[in-house]
């Protein structure tokens, strides 16, 4: 059973492609029972249904380019506006340009916090820091389930070669872990979304952690700065099922 006060909780995950976001944001979720929110994933089924905004995406993510600020605000605001985000969000790979950095921070102040069902406060930012080389294999390595769940052939392999422990399903790479698109997206990255981290440092909101440990211990570090701000209960066996 997971305590009341810990289900209060909004977080936003900063950090280059292949940092560990999307790994670190679904045990966060899942461990305090709030809605991961990844633009990524949420991208990536849009352009496999063939929606307009799949159709307007898919070039753009093939080559490593981010989608223009519009499309993902818009996208965004809808899904924060599901009621099962009243009560605290991760969000993984949003906000990712300053303008997105400042849209978030007028949306919650002027539309989020109004809502007399919200629960949830400023988010927590933090950021997964990682060695670039480091960041290279987890990239090359990655394989992904269509349900969702994350495994790398070098540090996290499946029990089955190209199999799904969870669901049987069989892993595929994603289209943009090529090595020319990964080029194109750190660059991205280093153009477009340092500016981000530097937009919360400013505001003294980022909170750095060390990526580059097993995940365990970065969920460990991530879950202690969530408990420290938020004065929670302390969190355990995040990390158990990984
Ligand atoms: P998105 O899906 O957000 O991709 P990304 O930011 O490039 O991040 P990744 O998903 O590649 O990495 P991650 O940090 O989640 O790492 P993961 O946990 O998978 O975006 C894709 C595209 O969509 C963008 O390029 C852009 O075009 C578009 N887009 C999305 N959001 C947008 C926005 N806001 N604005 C504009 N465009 C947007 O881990 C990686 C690997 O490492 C895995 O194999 C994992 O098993 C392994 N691993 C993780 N942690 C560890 C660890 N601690 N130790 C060892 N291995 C680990």
């Amino acid at each position: 059973m997971v305590d009341e006060g810990l289900r209060k909780v909004a977080v936003i995950f900063l950090g280059p492609p292949g940092a560990g976001k999307g790994t670190q944001a679904k045990l966060i979720a899942g461990h305090y029972t709030v809605p991961h929110i990844s633009t990524g994933d949420i991208l990536r089924d849009n352009v496999a249904r063939g929606t307009e905004l799949g159709v307007k995406a898919k070039a753009v993510m093939e080559r490593g380019e981010l989608v223009s600020d519009e499309l993902v605000c818009d996208m965004v605001s809808w899904r924060l506006r599901q009621p099962d985000a009243d009560h605290g969000f991760v969000l993984d790979g949003f906000p990712r340009t300053a303008a997105q950095a400042g849209w978030l921070d007028a949306f919650l102040e002027h539309e989020f916090f109004d809502n007399s069902h919200c629960t949830v406060g400023l988010p927590i930012v933090i950021q997964i820091e990682v060695d670039y080389n480091q960041l290279l294999r987890r990239l090359t390595g990655r394989r992904t389930c269509p349900a969702g769940h994350i495994y790398n052939i070098y540090l996290h392999p499946p029990r089955v070669d190209e199999v799904c422990d969870v669901d049987g399903l069989k892993l595929v790479i994603r289209n943009d872990d090529r090595e020319e698109v990964i080029r194109e997206r750190l660059a991205a990255y280093e153009l477009q979304t340092k500016p981000v981290a530097d937009y919360y440092w400013e505001k003294r909101r980022l909170i750095a952690v060390n990526g580059d440990l097993p995940v365990p211990e970065v969920t460990a570090q991530i879950c202690r700065v969530i408990e420290q701000l938020h004065g929670a209960v302390e969190a355990r066996n995040v990390s158990d099922n990984y």
